[in-house]
């Protein structure tokens, strides 16, 4: 373990090392890394591992202090200088003197500070507010920031030439989804630390589980993993957790595990939208078949027909879709390889030909519910159960496609 930091992967360990390396000088850092990766513990390291050791070490969290009194803070104040300046402060500059300043949340500093701040790194001078007196001091800066500083620069709220004279040094912190191996050791330290802080048995996950932990994206990456191993060691009764219990601790883990899906899934409502038009369509078109058939079959003399080859295609057309269907009902199995279709008003007809199918009665049912589960089981039939391509197929998420078979029960 150094200086509280847990874990022992490349990117991590390189990180380490890049600090360790650069304590020594007195160059510049600057920490990125998404929030929550441990951005804070880096620059103790440096502090203490540097000459500066035995002097000032004065975290500044630049986000924290309100625009109006930073410069005062960082720079001191002359008495009078402003409302309630009753008396010369020192700031932190001066205060650290032989010492090392970490400026947390850096690009949240105003613009009027970074100018400040510039002058200080190039010339080690600063004067305090309202004074018109220049002061020097001796102080190692590390600064560390979560946001894009890059971007910052091309909105104008960051000032490039800080950027390049802070980032002397840079030590990219890496967000958890990239070093897997530590995952799982530092739930077992934190679930370790709240079992003896809350005077309760260790929690433990199963092997599911830590598959499950591993693969999660932690979005807030440690403090999130932190706060996860805190809440579960709180609540949960059975110390033995399993993937089920685990995966309500995870907020909309699908969703971060898969952000391609969550693109789609903004558009759920037109996934289903277009299956229903799918369906429509499809009604529609069997319809005007059938439509077509009955005019056939009542222009004939009488209610027998023999099918010719044109209406075989027809049948075949519009009964394909159907013929494994529930709501159609085989009622007779012919002798020979006749095939009787029957069709509402007591109407059948009589194919000769090759059977096309099993016997079929018309009382299908137009339910657009019941339309919608046939075409899921016929989409998931034609793709051997392979929800992906049968999502596809139906033009529909993946994950609607699931909810959709459960929302149905079907097998
Ligand atoms: N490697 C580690 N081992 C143990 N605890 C860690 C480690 N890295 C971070 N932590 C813990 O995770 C939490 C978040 O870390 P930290 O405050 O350093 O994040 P950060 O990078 O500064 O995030 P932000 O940008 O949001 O300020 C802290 O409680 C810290 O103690
Ligand atoms: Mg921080």
């Amino acid at each position: 373990m150094r200086f509280g930091i847990i874990g022992n992967s490349p990117l991590l360990n390189y990180a380490i090392d890049t600090a360790i390396q650069v304590a020594p000088t007195d160059v510049s850092v600057l920490i990125t890394g998404e929030s929550g990766t441990g951005k804070e513990a880096m620059p103790q390291i440096i502090h203490f591992k540097s000459t500066r050791k035995h002097n000032e070490y004065i975290a500044v969290n630049c986000g924290a202090i309100p625009e109006g009194t930073i410069d005062s803070e960082l720079f001191g104040h002359e008495k009078g200088s402003f409302t309630g300046a009753h008396e010369t402060r020192k700031g932190y500059f001066e205060v650290a003197n032989k010492g090392t300043i970490f400026l947390d949340e850096v690009a949240e500093l105003p613009l009027s500070t970074q100018v400040r701040l510039l002058r200080v790194l190039e010339t080690g001078e600063f004067m305090k507010v309202g004074s018109s007196k220049t002061q020097k001091t001796d102080v190692r800066i590390i600064a560390a920031t979560n946001v894009d500083v890059q971007q910052a620069i091309r909105k104008g709220k960051f000032r490039e030439d800080l950027f390049f004279r802070l980032n002397t040094v840079p030590i990219h912190m890496p967000p958890l989804r990239d070093r897997k191996e530590d995952i799982h050791l530092l739930f077992r330290k934190f679930a370790s630390d709240f079992a003896e802080k809350y005077r309760m048995p260790v929690i433990k996950l199963t092997p599911e589980a830590v598959d499950l932990l591993e693969s999660f994206r932690w979005p807030g990456n440690i403090r999130q993993l932190k706060n996860v191993a805190e809440q579960i060691s709180i609540l949960e009764k059975n110390r033995s957790i399993d993937r089920d219990i685990l995966i309500i601790y995870l907020p909309g883990y699908s969703q971060h595990q898969y952000p391609m899906i969550i693109a789609r899934e903004d558009n759920e409502e037109d996934n289903e939208k277009q299956l229903l038009y799918k369906i429509l369509f499809e009604l529609r078109s069997d319809f005007k078949d059938l439509k077509e058939l009955v005019f056939s079959i009542l222009k004939s003399d009488s209610g027998k027909i023999k099918l010719t080859e044109n209406n075989s295609e027809l049948i075949s057309k519009i009964f394909e879709a159907e013929a494994h269907s529930d709501s159609l009902t085989t009622i007779a199995r012919p002798s020979d390889s006749t095939t009787t279709i029957q069709l509402p008003g007591n109407q059948h007809i009589v194919q000769h030909t090759q059977p096309i199918q099993d016997f079929v009665e018309v009382n299908e049912s137009l339910k657009l519910s019941d339309k919608e589960k046939e075409l899921i089981i016929k989409a998931l039939k034609k793709h051997q159960n392979k929800r992906k391509y049968a999502a596809k197929d139906l033009g529909i998420s993946e994950r609607t496609l699931y909810r959709k078979i459960k929302e149905y029960d079907i097998n």
